[in-house]
């Protein structure tokens, strides 16, 4: 499997989501990590469902001119479909309940062409020493980190959820535990009619 150097991840993050551009939603913004990233002109939507990180998101995101904070899950994006021109995720899809019906939610709120922006961390090949840690961790993390699943192949879940492209690098971050993560992007079809015959 080809891995790009992690040098490259923090790159990958100024070009990715300082290309978004038109309406943003953000899932599981947290306290707003991805601002310094975003282009100031975008109309930035962001959804966050716990109310705590949502009351220290909403004083961060004083800064931007154009925003909004949305108390729901990716589950359930309270949003018509078609509403947003690009969406983005960084390390967010470890963490939803049902990593299916998000991906479903996020093609069905992006407009035909949207991009979908993603950074994740992901589950290491079965076998490795990093699987097995991975999976020790799993009950602990799923409790103690809002969530987390770091045993997810997030990878084969974005390419399978239907959208027209996906483009993405793998990485690994270094360090003892050497996690891999994802970084890429994935397009909904121009013509989503068209997609669906
Ligand atoms: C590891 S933090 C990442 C925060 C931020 N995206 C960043 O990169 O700093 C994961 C975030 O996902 C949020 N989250 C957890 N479950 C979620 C869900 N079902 N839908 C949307 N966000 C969720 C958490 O509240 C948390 O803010």
């Amino acid at each position: 499997m080809e891995m790009t150097a992690w040098s490259e991840y923090a790159a990958a993050k100024s070009r990715l989501i300082g290309g978004l551009r038109g309406t943003v939603l953000e899932l599981g913004a947290g306290r707003g990590a991805n601002f310094a990233h975003l282009s100031p002109n975008v109309s930035w939507i962001g959804l966050e469902p716990h109310d705590r990180t949502r009351a220290a998101l909403l004083r961060t995101a004083h800064d931007l001119r154009r925003r909004q904070v949305l108390a729901a899950p990716a589950e359930r994006i309270p949003l018509p479909e078609a509403s947003v021109d690009g969406v983005l995720s960084t390390v967010v899809l470890c963490s939803v309940s049902d990593l299916g019906a998000a991906l479903a939610e996020v093609r069905r709120v992006l407009r035909p062409g949207g991009r979908f922006v993603f950074f994740e961390h992901v589950a290491a090949p079965p076998g490795t020493w990093t699987y097995r840690l991975q999976r020790l961790a799993a009950p602990f993390s799923r409790t103690f980190d809002k969530g987390c699943d770091p045993t997810r192949d997030i990878g084969t879940a974005i390419r399978s959820a239907g959208f027209a492209t996906v483009d993405l690098d793998r990485y690994i971050r270094p360090g003892p535990l050497q996690v891999p993560f994802i970084a890429g992007v994935a397009h909904n079809a121009a013509d989503q009619r068209r997609a669906a015959r």
